[in-house]
């Protein structure tokens, strides 16, 4: 069973964020299920190393369309993504150091933490990308 499912009201009305969103879904959703069914710390490994590198890569896409709309949030949106950056290096750091508690605790962080930033902090922008007319 999905962990996290992508639903209208979580759209931030920009497609290509939508679509990047989606992914982050997908791969928390893979990630969780490896877990679940012990596939082993390679694949987990694996996945939680393409979550890094593809939430790096989203929010730096973000990022650059909210500058390009000279949104006045930028900043404190900025810290936010530096925090969640970290707690998944932090994830991946114990997880190459062999520790094996983390899998509850690190889907329901993720999931949990992507519902909360994509309903408030992202859907924040929206209307600023809206008036430049990036949808
Ligand atoms: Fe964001
Ligand atoms: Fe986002």
């Amino acid at each position: 069973m999905a962990l996290v499912t992508w639903t209208d009201n979580l759209s931030v009305g920009v497609e290509l964020i939508d679509n990047q969103h989606t992914v982050l879904f997908n791969t928390i959703n893979e990630l969780h299920d490896a877990m679940m069914k012990g596939q082993g710390r390679a694949k987990v490994g694996e996945l939680l190393g393409m979550l890094l590198a593809y939430t790096r890569n989203h929010f730096s896409a973000e990022e650059a369309l909210m500058e390009d709309a000279k949104y006045a949030g930028l900043a404190t949106h900025r810290i936010e993504h530096c925090k969640l950056t970290k707690q998944v290096e932090w994830f991946v750091a114990r997880h190459q150091q062999g520790d094996l508690t983390l899998s509850i605790e690190l889907a329901d962080f993720l999931s949990d933490w992507l519902k909360n930033h994509i309903q408030s902090v992202d859907q924040s922008y929206r209307p600023w990308l809206n008036k430049c007319g990036v949808y």
